[in-house]
């Protein structure tokens, strides 16, 4: 990868808690023997402005819960106040009406909210809470205080896309359209570094499943309701594959960085830790041109042949 002038994607994990223990997720085996950690807003602060001072956005969000960082709408506020971007993702448990109201009065740029099933006992076999119906009503409030606010903050819906999921699609089209959520993303579920239990055998479905989906019945169904909806693609494959080690960034919450999520499990990945060092020094290291030259050579990690987080408009 030929680092781009700058950086444009920085992703930083602001805390390694989690309010759900989602089936499918890493979350789990990436942290259930680490300490919990949040990102203070003074070290946020120190590190942004050494290494990230403007013309990016910011994406707060890692495999845990975004909202438990209780100085994530400071940091939000100083990127916004520096003329950066950000965009939050959350699993909406938390997104009550004051943190909408901060939402839009912040105007952040972007909100993702997870939410791939309109069955609440489906929810809460996935997620391991029953929660379904707090998190459709914290939509709703977010919604309505981005309205009355005349806030820009665009909402995106994350929908993971599995067997037991797949025929939720429509209904969750139909929430969206009914609340004005304008955009939706079906993720193909990802194993991970995980070695594929019982519920990855069940629920995960292969890439050619995947593509063999009724894609022109959603998009229909999609169009009516002036949704555009996006869904993984396996072009992390292809030639030239993904451009993102050259213009993003993912930060661990101990400031460690890697190309992007997927490669915090490897330590032969860490590209250098921006407590300890600048960007520019990590982006001149050599572990970042050994990762580099494999991505310039139009190939890619093992890490990212499960990868299902580059998308295409269906
Ligand atoms: C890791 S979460 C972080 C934000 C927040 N905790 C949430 O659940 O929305 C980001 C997105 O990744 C999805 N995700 C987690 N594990 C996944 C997997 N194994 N395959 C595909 N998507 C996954 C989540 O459902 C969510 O939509
Ligand atoms: S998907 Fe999000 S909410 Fe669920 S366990 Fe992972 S990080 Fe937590
Ligand atoms: S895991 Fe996916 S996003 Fe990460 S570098 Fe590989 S292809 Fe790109």
């Amino acid at each position: 990868m030929k680092p781009s002038e700058r950086i444009e994607t920085v992703q930083v994990e602001v805390t390694t808690a989690c309010n759900l223990g989602c089936t499918f997720c890493p979350h789990m085996s990436l942290y259930r023997d680490r300490t919990e950690r949040h990102v203070g807003f003074d070290e946020f602060r120190e590190v942004f402005d050494r290494s990230f001072p403007q013309w990016h956005v910011t994406i707060f969000s890692g495999f845990s819960e975004t909202l438990l960082n209780h100085d994530v709408f400071k940091m939000i506020e100083y990127e916004k106040a520096r003329g950066n971007s950000a965009i939050l993702a959350t699993n909406g448990l938390l997104l009550d009406s004051e943190r909408a109201q901060q939402i839009a009065d912040l105007d952040v740029d972007g909100v993702t909210v997870t939410l791939d099933t309109m069955v609440p006992s489906r929810y809460a076999e996935l997620r391991g809470v029953d929660a379904l119906p707090v998190v459709l009503r914290n939509l709703g409030s977010l919604q309505e205080a981005i309205r009355s606010k005349g806030a820009s903050t665009e909402v995106i819906i994350n929908y993971v896309l599995m067997r037991s999921t797949a025929g939720c699609i429509r209904d969750v089209l139909d929430l969206m359209g009914r609340e004005g959520i304008g955009s939706l993303f079906l993720i193909k579920l990802m194993q991970g570094s995980q070695s594929p239990g019982p519920f990855h055998k069940s629920e995960g479905m292969s890439w050619d499943e995947h593509e063999a989906m009724d894609y022109e019945a959603i998009r229909a169904h999609a169009d009516r309701l002036g949704i555009t909806v996006h869904r993984s693609s396996r072009a992390s494959l292809h030639d030239p594959g993904c451009s993102l080690p050259s213009s993003a960034i993912y930060l661990t919450s101990s400031w460690d960085a890697f190309v992007c999520p997927f490669h915090v499990n490897n330590v032969e990945y860490r590209l250098g830790n921006l407590k300890e060092s600048t960007i520019e020094e990590v982006r001149s290291s050599e572990q970042f041109k050994r990762l580099g030259a494999v991505f310039e050579a139009g190939s890619h990690l093992p890490e990212c042949r499960d990868c299902a987080c580059l998308f295409e408009l269906i």
